[in-house]
């Protein structure tokens, strides 16, 4: 059995966790909103159409906020057509997704929604094919208390009271090409700033969140976010950043190790922040929003398909992947990660929700489950509230065919405001076993452990309707007085600390 050593210290810590990391995306794409969080005719529906088994398992997820409603659907959307009477709005091409948007779900249906789902909104505008004048507009719509135009639109449309949208989006990946109306880093870093100045004129609550380039791959990487911050540093609040792991090599040592790429990517842009920060002089930090990741491949070809046989149609099921048990460790890779990383990252959405590249699927007239993927993150949220410690994991290092020294164990410690301690730690040995020694420093003793391990023998296992529950985390265990804390080859696993 491997040995690791993990230490912690009272005194050491990243950062407090902001609640909004545990975040999640949908977007008006595929079987998200129609025939997945909105399905009138399903018989859990209730009185408005939304599917009350498909709101539990999001409820249960604890997501504290949902990026909407794009992606990349908002660079050719008007956030006119999706308010007011519902049988009088216009379907629309929405060139994103080569789809028929019926525009039947709006702000205020989603927002009444995000509501039951014990969550808040993080609205995107469209700074594609619109711009910073239909952005304040909206603004005007959903926050302003009464009195001019917009705002007395909405409380005609049935909200007397504002819709309250704190977090906003300005745009959507403006570097890509499949964009609508993607532009330049000089282009959209004079549109973001007029829009963010503006919104925030509108509104001076909000926060903002400006457009990164859409990937770590991109020719634009870089650059962009230094240029597009230069021109925008003072009116925006966080940078966006997006990462969807692809296997491209089908092994699973190397996905594994994916997550790797992902603290090289957090750290870069941060680091890009706090250059423009020192050569503006500037006092204020900006700081991240990794507002899409997830991984994303199994799909793809069955996509390819859809589009051949029916184009244009309504809620096609585009992106619907089937995460399998290791998807599920990158994903609780990912979110140690993000953790590792709570003084930056202040906002992460795993992308999507719903049937979407999602943790939670549903079948028009049947069933809602859990994917494998779903576990880890409603851990996480569950028991990674507080302060985020710094780890130190003491344990040998492997190469992979892609990767070099990657970490045989992966650990993020969360200490909370009763002073217990919850450690989220993957191993990504295939192989091997290892054991885990905790050296707490200054916490002194701790009584009770407790843990909870999620283990497949087959790393492409997967959850489906008919067997929801084969991948799964078991159940809590409590450990002796001297009991070894065995992390299994292959695993995810929460381990509380109690006094
Ligand atoms: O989440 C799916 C798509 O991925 C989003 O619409 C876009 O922003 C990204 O490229």
């Amino acid at each position: 059995m491997k040995q690791v050593k993990l230490i912690l210290d009272k005194d050491y810590v990243v950062g407090k966790i902001d609640e909004r990391v545990y975040g999640s995306f949908i977007e008006h794409l595929g079987r998200a909103v129609y025939d997945g969080i909105y399905e009138p005719r399903h018989p859990e529906a209730d009185e408005k159409g939304f599917r009350k088994d498909v709101l539990k398992l999001v409820k249960d997820m604890k997501v504290p906020v949902i990026r909407y409603p794009g992606g990349n659907f908002v660079s050719g959307f008007n956030w006119e057509d999706s308010v007011g009477p519902v049988n009088e709005r216009p379907a629309r091409m929405d060139l994103a997704w080569k789809t028929t948007e019926t525009n039947e779900v709006g702000l205020h249906e989603f927002c009444e929604w995000t509501k039951q789902a014990d969550s808040s909104v993080m609205y995107a505008v469209n700074l594609g094919t619109r711009g910073p004048d239909a952005a304040r507009n909206v603004v005007e719509y959903a926050n302003h208390e009464g009195g001019t135009f917009y705002s007395d639109m909405r409380r005609k449309n049935g909200s007397e009271e504002p819709l309250g949208i704190k977090l906003w989006c300005l745009g959507n990946e403006m570097d890509g090409p499949w964009q609508m109306c993607a532009k330049t880093a000089d282009e959209y870093g004079r549109v973001a700033h007029e829009a963010a100045k503006m919104m925030k004129w509108v509104d001076p609550s909000i926060e903002v969140v400006v457009c990164g380039s859409s990937g770590i791959g991109m020719p634009t990487f870089g650059e962009w976010e230094y240029k597009v911050l230069s021109e925008c540093y003072d009116d925006v609040d966080y940078v966006s950043l997006h990462m969807y792991y692809n296997n491209p090599h089908r092994n699973t040592a190397d996905h594994l190790a994916n997550s790797l790429d992902m603290d090289k990517f957090l750290k870069g842009v941060a680091a890009i922040c706090d250059a423009v920060q020192a050569k503006k002089h500037s006092k204020k930090k900006v700081h991240l929003s990794l507002d899409e990741w997830n991984v994303w491949y199994h799909s793809n070809e069955q996509d390819q398909e859809i589009y051949k046989t029916k184009p244009w149609g309504r809620a096609l099921p585009l992106l619907e992947d089937v995460y399998n048990f290791e998807d599920a460790l990158l994903v609780g890779l990912t979110l140690i990660t993000i953790l590792n990383n709570a003084d930056r990252v202040k906002i992460a959405c795993m992308a999507q929700l719903v049937n979407v590249i999602a943790p939670i699927m549903s079948r028009k007239g049947g069933g809602a489950w859990a994917q494998a993927t779903y576990y880890p993150m409603m851990q996480a949220s569950t028991f990674g509230r507080g302060t985020s410690l710094k780890t130190k994991v003491v344990c040998d290092t492997m190469d992979t065919p892609h990767y070099k020294d990657v970490p045989v164990v992966e650990a993020a410690a969360v200490l909370h405001d009763d002073d217990g301690i919850t450690i989220f730690a993957v191993n990504r040995d295939l192989k091997d076993d290892a054991e885990l020694n905790i050296d707490l420093r200054a916490f002194g003793d701790y009584k009770t452990i407790e843990q909870t391990v999620m283990h497949h023998d087959d790393m492409n296992a997967v959850n489906t309707e008919e067997n929801p529950d084969n991948v799964k985390p078991g159940m809590p265990k409590e450990l002796g007085s001297g009991e070894k804390i065995v992390l299994p080859a292959a695993s995810w696993n929460v381990i509380r600390l109690l006094k």
